[in-house]
């Protein structure tokens, strides 16, 4: 097959885990005779430097003009203090709109090699975590109206968070099909004991269910899902959430597994190019080390490969690489631990490389 990727090199260590993530596309190319042409799309920090936008139009034009993705991290202190408009996560946030990202789906999942990572007590973890967090991905809070007013003499700041009955009906149809394809639980979490935004959520993610009948739905508070996160994680399967919400709790979901460095993530449409990207930051402070854990690039390319590009078999062998490296006993410096050996950014790409040959 032939696929064009779009490929967003990102800033900090953005570029050094995309350089490893490639060498791994290009293997599985050849070993399974595919052609990958990759094409560069500036965002962030580093569009914001070379064009003056954080997603200049080429860059959004060569996105959709692809077949998929592919992003490492964007952002850094450098761009901490410019307006709202010219900083890098505006960028990311105009991608998803652009290419109508909806769903965005974050497993957290415990590698048995790392157990020890986890912050986690072993009577808590020894239960299983295996779930993901379905977030909606370019509603709520983040997309409605935002305004900064003077009222009274003081400065008033607001940002509505508003869902409408299809956003919510076609996140939950994604929630719903996700569960089909693993333990068929649906937890979704809102605050519908005070929002009314919530209050609709719940009544459409019940409705839907309907047409899922081999599916068992849940209903969560937030404030109690967060709890439930640390208490007893392996209560979930499929958590489906509002932006706001699924951006807090997806951050302590793979908090739990105790590598985020480790986990990737996709983000969806109704087609089937993705966005894909692993859930860290672009770790400025190691930047140019040689020192950062590409897994999450990595693994974040092999779901595109399984999901966009229908590659089964080729997403598994880049998943069984990494495996076999850790059980090998190689580590990253975030992962490290005694009696371990470790390794460089470049080093784990290779060793990767090796393992799909
Ligand atoms: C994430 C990030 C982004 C978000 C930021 C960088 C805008 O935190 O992908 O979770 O809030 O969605
Ligand atoms: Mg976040």
């Amino acid at each position: 097959m032939k696929k064009n990727i779009a490929i967003i090199r990102g800033d900090g260590i953005g570029p050094e885990i995309m350089a490893q993530a490639v060498a791994v596309l290009d293997t599985v190319a050849e070993k399974y005779g595919h052609t990958f042409t990759y094409m560069d799309a500036p965002m962030g920090g580093e569009a914001i430097d070379r064009f003056g936008d954080p997603l200049p139009k080429s860059s959004l034009e060569t996105c959709l003009a692809s077949d998929s993705v592919l992003l490492s991290a964007v952002g850094g202190p450098k761009w901490d203090n410019m307006p709202k408009d010219l900083r890098p996560e505006r960028g990311l946030l105009r991608l998803r709109a652009g290419l109508g990202l909806y769903a965005n789906l974050r497993p957290a999942r415990l590698f048995d090699e790392l157990r020890d990572a986890s912050p986690l007590k072993s009577s808590i973890i020894d239960k299983g975590v295996d779930f993901v967090v379905v977030r909606e991905l370019i509603g709520g809070a983040y997309f409605g109206e935002h305004s900064t007013e003077k009222l009274d003499g003081e400065y008033y700041a607001k940002d509505i968070m508003g869902y409408s009955e299809h956003e919510i009906e076609r996140i939950a149809r994604v929630a719903f099909e996700t569960a089909r394809k693993r333990r068929k639980k649906v937890c979704s979490v809102d605050k519908a004991n005070v929002l009314d935004s919530s209050k609709l959520w719940r009544k459409i993610v019940t409705k839907v269910a309907e047409n899922y009948p081999d599916v068992i739905l849940s209903h969560m508070y937030v404030d109690n899902c967060a709890m439930q996160i640390v208490r007893d994680p392996s209560q979930f399967d499929v958590i489906v959430t509002e932006n706001l919400f699924g951006d807090i709790l997806s951050d302590e979901a793979s908090m739990i597994t105790g590598s985020i460095g480790m986990i990737p993530s996709s983000s969806l449409g109704d087609g089937t190019r993705g966005l894909y990207e692993p859930i860290h930051g672009s770790a400025p402070d190691i930047a140019g080390t040689d020192s950062a854990n590409p897994i999450g690039m990595i693994l974040s390319a092999a779901m595109m490969l399984r999901y966009s590009f229908d590659m089964p078999e080729e997403a598994d062998a880049v998943e069984s690489a990494v495996n076999s490296i850790l059980q090998e006993g190689f580590r990253t410096g975030d992962t490290m631990s005694e009696g371990k050996m470790r390794l460089g950014c470049i080093d784990t790409g290779m060793a990767i490389c090796e393992k799909i040959k």
